[in-house]
């Protein structure tokens, strides 16, 4: 028989993994919350040159990582490698400019990219990110790092670095591009992708992994900035530091995706692999206009979940995840095991405060009765599973509508009516 795994890049995900996905995902929500943000649901899957128009044909996405396939009726769909592009394409489409002056939409789903799969990089993988329409001014920069920053700190995610850039706007990027190309040509053996791309978006050259120890000395953004981007910079690094958000300027950070205009931004953290970010995100303010909508400045990030557990891995996060107190039914006598199960109901539903009888809380998890135990192996079960109580349903006890309630931790045993 075929033994079938997971493809190669992806993973289930069971246990505590689930457990800190669905806490990161509380704290996350009740951020983005806070901040005015609403959720936005877009589909898993999209027109695929939705993302090459977006991300741009000369980018690591587009040209090797993308899932992509015909539906039935020969459309060419890819499944999303990000989530920046499908909100501005469901923006556009649902006239979402016209409800409200900014847009704040959050969104948290599965991605999918073909890269080549090591800790914290998978094939699908989860983000949650938030972009911020309309708002063209330096402070929607700084709120959407200090979003992704206090999200990372209710996980207790503090040791990392923010790197921020200035990618400029179409004024002075081309002069910038075309210092990059006469430096570039000047390096000998450059590798097959560089030498593609220094034609095509030498940008990308800088974000090099083979290359980049050749360049010294490269030219800086920011020597070649306009007024305008100079002084959105400044006003940026001015603002992060009034709320006093450490940050590092880092000349070579030009991210993957070529929508970005302005701030660009990463957070990485040593517990992860040194280049890789946990989130990152930037300015986008033509990328509205770009795929048919008004000229809206944008600014938006992600965090990948599965990194920032990775992160957390080196916090208490995990340690301090509380889940309910579990109680476990147990049934003495079989022929009792009807009444047990209607029991376990009662619990449930806390039908008659019945939990506040039985001196138990009120949010509780409840298992049990197991059919065809002994009472002897039940317990044995309900201490596998960490039960802090275990209710037992016995004949003689019932008939007085009693129920006995131990405690596993300290063994006693009460006798409760109900
Ligand atoms: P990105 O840098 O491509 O940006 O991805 C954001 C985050 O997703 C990364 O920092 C990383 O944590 C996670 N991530 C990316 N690829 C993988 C992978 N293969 N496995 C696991 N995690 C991964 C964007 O996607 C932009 N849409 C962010 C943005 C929003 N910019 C403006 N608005």
């Amino acid at each position: 028989m075929a033994i079938y795994k997971a493809p190669r890049g992806t993973h289930d995900i069971y246990g505590r993994i689930a457990l800190g996905l669905e806490k990161l995902d509380e704290y996350a929500r009740t951020v983005f919350k806070k901040h005015n943000f609403k959720e936005i649901k877009t589909p898993m899957f999209e027109d695929a040159a939705l993302f090459t128009r977006s991300i741009g044909e000369a980018t690591d996405i587009v040209e090797k990582e993308m899932y992509l396939f015909q539906d039935k009726k020969g459309r060419n769909l890819a499944l999303r490698p990000e989530g920046t592009a499908s909100l501005v394409r469901a923006y556009i489409e649902h006239r979402l400019d016209m409800e409200e002056p900014v847009g704040k939409f959050f969104y948290c789903g599965d991605m999918f990219r073909y890269e080549r799969p090591q800790a914290g990089r998978y094939r699908q993988f989860l983000q949650m990110g938030a972009e911020y329409l309309g708002n063209p001014n330096p402070n929607a920069d700084v709120e959407i790092i200090l979003l992704a920053k206090e999200i990372l700190s209710k996980l207790n995610i503090t040791d990392v670095v923010i790197h921020i850039n200035s990618l400029g706007c179409d004024k002075c990027r081309p002069v910038f591009r075309q210092k990059l190309v006469e430096y570039f040509s000047s390096i000998q053996d450059l590798c097959d992708d560089c030498k593609r791309r220094l034609e095509k978006n030498p940008l990308r050259l800088l974000d090099c992994k083979i290359d980049s120890r050749k360049f010294q000395n490269v030219p800086a953004m920011q020597q070649c900035l306009c007024q305008e981007c100079n002084e959105h910079f400044n006003k940026v690094q001015q603002l992060l530091k009034t709320v006093d958000c450490s940050y590092v300027i880092d000349d070579k950070l030009v991210r993957g995706l070529d929508y970005y205009t302005r701030t660009v931004f990463e957070v990485r953290s040593s517990a992860v692999g040194s280049h890789d970010a946990i989130c990152a995100g930037g300015r986008y303010d033509n990328l509205v206009k770009e795929l048919g909508g008004q000229q809206i400045p944008s600014v938006g990030f992600a965090l990948g979940s599965e990194r920032v557990l990775l992160a957390a891995e080196k916090t208490n996060f995990f340690d301090n995840i509380k889940t309910n107190d579990i109680v476990f039914v147990a049934v003495a006598d079989e022929f009792l095991f009807d009444k047990a199960f209607a029991f376990a109901n009662d619990l449930l539903i806390n039908k008659n405060n019945i939990c506040s009888k039985l001196n138990l809380p009120e949010k509780i998890t409840v298992e049990g009765p197991l059919y065809n135990k002994s009472l002897k192996a039940q317990f044995k079960l309900a201490d596998k599973i960490g039960a802090k109580k275990v209710v037992i349903l016995g004949n003689d006890e019932l008939v007085k509508n009693q129920v006995v309630v131990k405690d596993m931790q300290t063994q006693q045993q009460e006798l409760i009516s109900l």
